[in-house]
């Protein structure tokens, strides 16, 4: 039987590790090929290995998404050896955290090369070959982070806040062209940026937990149940869908106040 994404080609950036590695992955078992656009070689070539382990097809491509030359050269070679991009992930990404006076400049550029240029550095690269085909979908990783605001946490919400604007304002450029681009706002995933966001804390464990609580649904996200809407909004599954922002986050912004209640269920 066909699968579900037979033989299309599919770039996820930030593939190394984490959301992107999962996403490679679920990708690679629905029959893509696969890049894996990512800036630690290590942890790139370890992913590759283990999918085309599994008979897949998948291509460790050294990958800067902070730098628009890295990210086209990253797509030329993807068209040469597994051919045009069907589907691009813009999943890089990198805490910046500070209190905002505290915070030198060379941070503020940090975050917004990774987390904003590398995102419309993806989409820059990707369009012309999508528009030679009038076809194409682009799913931007965005966060939690990307339309509600956690103190001191400067100024990671804000390029989050700018990948969901510029999701909305290409999607409506190349809406008629045959190409889809929306937009995933994750919350608290399991994944090493998440174990290091926690060893900042005082007690890594015990914030661990209170962060859980405040969770409706009790626990943290899997990288799995990221990457399955993922690779729905990448699919022909929902073509209607355009410039589209989805939450999938256990439930978390639903709430107002962080702590109120009192642990009781
Ligand atoms: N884990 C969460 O709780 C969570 C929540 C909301 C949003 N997100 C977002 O999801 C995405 C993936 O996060 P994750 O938790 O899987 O993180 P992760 O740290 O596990 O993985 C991120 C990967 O991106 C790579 N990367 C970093 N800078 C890069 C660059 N300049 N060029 C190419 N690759 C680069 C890293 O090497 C790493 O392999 C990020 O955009 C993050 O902001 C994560």
């Amino acid at each position: 039987m066909k699968k579900r994404f037979q033989d299309k080609v599919v770039i996820v950036t930030g593939a190394g590790s984490g959301i992107g590695e999962r996403t490679a992955e679920r990708f690679a078992e629905e029959g893509a090929k696969v890049t894996i656009a990512e800036l630690d070689e290590k942890a790139g070539k370890r992913v590759q290995e283990n999918i085309n382990k599994t008979g897949a097809n998948s291509l460790f491509i050294k990958t800067d998404v902070a730098i628009y030359e890295s990210v086209n050269q990253m797509v030329e070679k993807t068209i040469s050896s597994l051919g045009s991009p069907d589907i691009l992930i813009n999943n890089a990404g990198i805490n910046v955290f500070s209190e905002p006076l505290k915070m030198p400049d060379s941070e503020w550029k940090r975050a917004f090369s990774v987390d904003l240029d590398g995102v419309w550095y993806g989409c820059k690269a990707v369009l012309p070959h999508m528009l030679d085909k009038s076809k194409g979908s682009i799913v931007n990783v965005s966060s939690v982070h990307g339309f509600q605001i956690i103190p001191n946490c400067f100024p990671y919400p804000i390029a989050k806040h700018g990948v969901i604007g510029l999701t909305r304002a290409l999607a409506v450029d190349y809406a008629a062209k045959g190409i889809k681009i929306n937009c995933i706002s994750p919350g608290y995933t399991e994944t090493p940026i998440l174990d290091r966001f926690f060893n900042t804390k005082p007690n890594p464990a015990e914030a661990r937990k209170e962060a859980e609580y405040r969770q409706p649904i009790r626990r943290m996200g899997t990288t799995t149940e990221i990457a399955n809407a993922i690779l729905f909004m990448s699919s022909d599954e929902c073509n209607f869908m355009i410039g589209a922002n989805i939450i999938v986050d256990g439930g978390i912004t639903l709430k107002i106040h962080e702590n109120d209640d009192t642990g009781a269920d």
